[in-house]
């Protein structure tokens, strides 16, 4: 028991059908399917696909989305749960908060059947927009917004948040944000649902730990330390200085760099393209602008000068379309989970259809024989 490999760097721990990277190209797919395929389908369906692992029938999609639909509503004990927290935290605080309340009057919670698995699943992917978007209500002291069956699952997201329709960009794009999010393999988050499922435990405990480990900045929470990077350079003129100087310190850039790509994140290309039309549609291209000139820097500074693979990874051009939709830093976390749970919950499933226990060991270097 001597081989370490810290971190779990390449370490291949189990079999998937739910998704497929190439690091080296820069490829990701879903259930078979290249994402730039995938970013401008419906979240609705992409989430069916990861589930179900098929793109749904005509048929399947309009039952899967009224489904959904139907399901947006948060009960008033939930919504009571999110006036208790405290307004100063990350809404991912409240958001982990709210499932772990919503799992105590779940009547499926300890069933770890298919059918209650699934009914329980599409219960969490339908009401995380409407716990988001009504923390983040309440702690603007404002009127609960109630879903709008008429709109997208990313259209009344926005509505939910501001109270006003979105415009058809916006939507496309918050869209392509849910999609993008959705699914990445076994990074650490999607790892720790499958750990906590490997216990047989229950779906809502899993995504607990899901949104427990993507909140990390070096995870999930880069989107909103991008965020507040980006405001701290504040024109494009200083972004040069201000990323020499981290670069001198020996200081990691937020939203740059990956595990396992070599090269360009798929997603961030695709957020790049739509970060740009979002600027011009605002007509406003500063926070654009510090990303190219960012990019820029990086690519002599760290990777033509070190020879390192420091390229923008999903978080990105994430977090400047999050300026561009004016959402406050401390929900970008947690809007990246309304996402990531689709993921999470087909990796569960998949954990659950043939499971083993996730048990590692660790190497022991203490000291022994010690006396009291
Ligand atoms: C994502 C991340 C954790 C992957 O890290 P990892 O595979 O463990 O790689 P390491 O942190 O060991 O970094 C490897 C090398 O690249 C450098 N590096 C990695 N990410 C960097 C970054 N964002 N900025 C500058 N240098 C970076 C490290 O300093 C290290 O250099 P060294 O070998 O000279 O010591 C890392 O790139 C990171 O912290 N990025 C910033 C946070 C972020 O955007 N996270 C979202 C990921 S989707």
């Amino acid at each position: 028991m001597t081989n370490i490999t810290k971190g779990l760097e390449g370490i291949v721990a189990l079999e998937t059908k739910i998704s497929f990277i190439d690091g080296e190209k820069g490829i990701l797919e879903y259930r078979g399917i290249n994402i730039e395929l995938l970013a401008e389908q419906s979240f609705d369906i992409v989430a069916y696909l990861l589930l179900h692992g098929e793109i749904p029938s005509m048929e399947d999609a309009h039952r899967f989305s009224k489904l959904l639909k139907t399901k947006r509503d948060i009960d008033a004990k939930t919504k009571s749960v999110l006036n208790l927290c405290n307004f100063n935290i990350e809404a991912m605080d409240a958001l982990r908060t709210a499932v772990s309340h919503m799992s105590h009057c779940d009547p499926d919670l300890n069933d770890n059947s298919l059918d209650a698995n699934l009914r329980k699943a599409t219960r969490l992917i339908a009401k995380f927009p409407t716990i988001v978007a009504g923390f983040q209500r309440v702690r603007e002291q404002k009127k609960l917004i109630e879903p709008d069956s008429e709109l997208t699952h990313a259209g009344n997201f926005l509505y939910m948040l501001r109270g006003e329709k979105p415009n058809d960009v916006e939507t496309r794009i918050m869209n392509a944000d849910f999609v993008l999010s959705a699914e990445h393999e076994l990074n650490a988050s999607t790892f720790s649902t499958r750990v906590t499922v490997s216990t047989i435990s229950d779906l809502h405990s899993a995504i607990i730990s899901g949104l427990g480990t993507l909140k990390g900045p070096i995870h999930g929470g880069a989107r909103l330390a991008v965020m507040n990077m980006i405001s701290e350079i504040g024109t494009a003129d200083k972004t040069e200085e201000y990323i020499l100087h981290l670069i001198k310190n020996k200081q990691k850039i937020m939203g740059f760099g990956h595990r396992v790509y070599r090269t360009m994140d798929p997603r961030a290309k695709i957020f790049k393209k739509m970060a740009k039309e979002l600027a011009e549609d605002n007509g406003d291209m500063n926070w654009y602008q510090i990303g190219e000139i960012m990019e820029e820097v990086i690519t002599r500074e760290i990777v033509v000068k070190k020879g390192k693979p420091i390229y923008p990874n999903v978080d990105f051009y994430a977090g400047i379309i999050y300026k561009y939709l004016n959402f406050p830093p401390k929900l970008a976390t947690a809007i990246f989970a309304i996402g990531r749970i689709s993921g999470w919950l087909a990796h569960c499933l998949e954990q659950y259809a043939d499971n083993r226990l996730i048990r590692p060991r660790a190497k022991y270097i203490g000291e022994h024989n010690k006396r009291v």
